[in-house]
């Protein structure tokens, strides 16, 4: 057991001490809450608060640490770990559960947890495309359970998604958004909880069309990439797609009145669902074994790793010069 408990404005349980755990226990410590993680293997734990502290010092030498007011030790000194789950979250203003990706998963960690959670106490689950109304059917807290799912990497990448159930109460939505502002993490509040919330239908939509102009050879995946990042994404980076059309013309309004039609008409051609997605066919098979190919002849599998590193780097410095332009 290695539990230590600060001052701070309060705490919150980390569950789950991967990748995504490791940067919740960063963002909630830059803003003065006092973290606990706890893992199902020990051990990880142990790595997660070890590499913590190594990261942070590295942020703040790059000048990418998130807070306003704390330097990267006194964040460090904010964040603690247990072996025992109830430690983790008995006491909590808020829970953030980042075990994998298992619907069985999730429904045994939140039953355990929700034994031990107090009347006040906020549950978000990190999950990426769980509807959250599956994870927390049989709990006794249920109306206080929401997912908050991050955009990877979190800390660089600050955004959260929060889709409530059909009985998630009206205040912890509210709450759980103010946290999250407070935590300088971009919420996006949805109404209703529906099948990849908001971020991967966006991406999905794109994906589809990315897909059905590659495979019908109209363009490579390489020159596919170059409308989005030199082009699209250079705006996309601060300024999303309502108020770049917004912009485009002389409001939403002019922007329909000059284009709708046009874009009614490109989108008609555009096509069914890729069923290559499904991978059935072997036709479908070999169009994803040619798109991946071609995908190496740019970054080959063995430099995955390297160029993730790279991304994350890049990220780091782009949400640098965002925080700059505030
Ligand atoms: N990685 C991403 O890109 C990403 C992005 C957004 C959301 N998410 C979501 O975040 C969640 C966590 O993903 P991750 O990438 O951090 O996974 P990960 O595999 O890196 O970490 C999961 C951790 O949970 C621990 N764990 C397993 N069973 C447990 C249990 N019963 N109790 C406590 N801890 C347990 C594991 O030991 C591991 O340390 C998933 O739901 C995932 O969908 C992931």
């Amino acid at each position: 057991m290695f539990y230590r408990i600060m001052e701070s404005k309060g705490k919150i349980g980390i569950v789950g001490s991967g990748l995504i755990g490791k940067s919740w226990a960063m963002i909630f410590a830059s803003v003065g809450y006092n973290v606990v993680l706890y893992d199902v293997e020990e051990k990880q734990v142990t790595a997660a608060i070890e590499s913590i502290a190594r990261e942070l010092k590295q942020f703040e030498s790059e000048g990418t640490l998130r807070g306003d007011t704390l330097t990267a030790e006194q964040q460090a000194q904010l964040i603690s770990g247990t072996s025992s789950l109830q430690e983790c979250v008995q006491g909590c203003v808020y829970i953030q559960e980042c075990v994998p990706e298992n619907l069985e998963l999730k429904i045994k960690v939140w039953k355990k947890i929700d034994e031990f959670v107090g009347s006040e106490t906020i549950l978000a689950s990190s999950t990426s495309c769980i509807v959250p109304s599956k994870i927390s059917a049989d709990l006794n807290n249920k109306a206080r359970f929401i997912v908050a799912h991050p955009c990877n990497p979190p800390y660089h990448t600050p955004m959260v998604e929060l889709v409530p159930a059909p009985w998630t109460d009206e205040k912890t939505r509210a709450s759980t958004r103010q946290i999250m502002a407070e935590a300088g993490q971009g919420p996006v509040s949805l109404s209703r909880e529906l099948p990849g919330f908001v971020l991967n239908r966006m991406q999905y939509a794109l994906l589809n069309e990315c897909f059905r102009l590659i495979k019908d050879n109209v363009v490579t995946p390489q020159d596919l990439d170059v409308v989005m990042k030199d082009g699209m994404g250079m705006r996309y980076a601060f300024m999303g797609p309502m108020e770049t059309i917004h912009l485009n013309a002389e409001g939403t309004q002019n922007y329909c009145d000059r284009y709708g039609e046009t874009i009614y008409d490109v989108s008609s051609d555009s096509g069914p669902i890729p069923t290559c997605w499904k991978q059935e066919s072997e036709e479908d098979k070999a169009t994803v074994a040619k798109i991946h190919s071609m995908m190496c002849t740019t970054v080959p599998e063995s430099e995955l790793y390297n160029r993730r590193l790279w991304r994350d780097q890049r990220l780091a410095a782009l949400a640098k010069l965002k925080r700059s332009m505030k």
